[in-house]
């Protein structure tokens, strides 16, 4: 098994991408034998794909890495880098830039709802994002990519673009890449907005309220929590009277992914509760998650050089993985290297 996931350093790491992605990545990673590996990275390439501050986005990078460390992602266990430092990705990205189609990229979500109307002003790289992410896992060779629900379509065009490229340059008995699988929680795969329960909890959104970072304080988070939009109902004892109650449904959803338990388990506790007792209990277990995580956050940004040293050797591990793979890829497209 070999596991890869990735992350933008944009922003701060959110609720969303913690209960969506990452600590399922951790688990993986507490439940790898030795013959598997994982292998996790900062999204530094892809964050350039949007307008971005330079000085930003090297001190995001930092405070990223230091935000997996704290959320159990263990540098010795797992490889952690970003991809600047591993160029295999972007090599591999223009090889496979023959083999992805205009037309699959034209119809992907992501690129219709941050391009927006303004298509023609659009970055190349925005377009092409999604080729760069297929990169990232199949030069990894990855069997199992542990992400939310919102990257499972940039999944899909990873599997396709593997297979046309096993059927077009290789033989049946000897395909070059490995078709990844998507892993999404069962429950916690779209955690929603505290301010809107249609739209997902995004670094993007411009109301902080919008969202829990990783690094709120507790007054920070319980105030949040008193503050998202509910509705005057109290909770029903099960999850079918959630039904068109977006905002309600968001916040069980979050108690249970924080507890580990079902929504069904969480109604049947706290049914007949108004929000005026669920909020506060909400918070508080929001609070005692992220209490050791934002302690130990804040104690590995105090040592910089330590956190170069972990994506440097990190990327190191992570060249000498891709190596082949890239290899093999010139040479199954007849690229002449010497
Ligand atoms: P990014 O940086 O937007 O998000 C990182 C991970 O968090 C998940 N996530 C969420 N899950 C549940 N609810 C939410 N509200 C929520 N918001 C974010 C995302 O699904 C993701 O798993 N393109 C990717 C980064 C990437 C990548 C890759 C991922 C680049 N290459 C290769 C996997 C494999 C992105 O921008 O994720």
């Amino acid at each position: 098994m070999r596991v890869v996931s990735g992350i933008q350093p944009t922003g701060n790491l959110h609720l969303g991408n913690y209960l969506g992605a990452i600590r399922n990545w951790v688990r993986m990673q507490d439940e790898m034998d030795a013959d598997s590996e994982c292998l996790f990275f900062l999204a530094d390439l892809h964050a350039i794909s949007m307008s971005h501050e330079p000085a930003e986005l090297r001190r995001a990078t930092l405070e990223m890495a230091a935000a997996l460390v704290a959320c159990g992602i263990d540098p010795d266990r797992s490889i952690l880098f970003n991809q600047a430092q591993v160029p295999q990705h972007a090599e591999l990205q223009w090889l496979l830039n023959g083999t992805a189609r205009m037309g699959w990229l034209n119809r992907m979500t992501q690129w219709k709802d941050k391009a927006g109307k303004n298509r023609e002003g659009a970055s190349v790289a925005l377009f092409t994002y999604p080729v760069l992410q297929a990169a990232d896992v199949l030069v990894h060779q990855a069997t199992h990519v542990p992400v939310g629900d919102d990257q499972k379509q940039h999944l899909e065009l990873a599997r396709d673009i593997a297979q046309k490229f096993n059927n077009d340059f290789c033989t049946e008995d000897a395909p070059l890449f490995t078709l990844p699988e998507p892993i999404t929680p069962p429950d916690a795969a779209r955690i929603m907005s505290l301010r809107d329960g249609s739209k997902k909890m995004s670094k993007s959104d411009p109301s902080d309220m919008s969202r829990i970072n990783l690094s709120d304080d507790p007054d920070e988070v319980m105030k949040k929590v008193k503050k998202a939009k509910t509705d005057p109902e109290s909770l029903p004892s099960e999850r079918d009277g959630l039904e068109g109650r977006a905002e309600a449904l968001n916040l069980v959803t979050i108690y249970a992914a924080l507890t580990d338990r079902s929504v069904d388990d969480v109604l049947a506790e706290h049914g007949g509760q108004g929000f005026g007792a669920f909020k506060p209990a909400l918070g508080e277990v929001l609070i005692e998650t992220l209490r050791p995580i934002s302690a130990r956050f804040n104690q590995l940004l105090e040592d910089r050089e330590a956190l170069d040293a972990i994506l440097a050797r990190g990327a190191a591990r992570a060249r000498d993985r891709a190596a082949p793979t890239l290899a093999a890829t010139y040479e199954a497209l007849g690229l002449v290297r010497g």
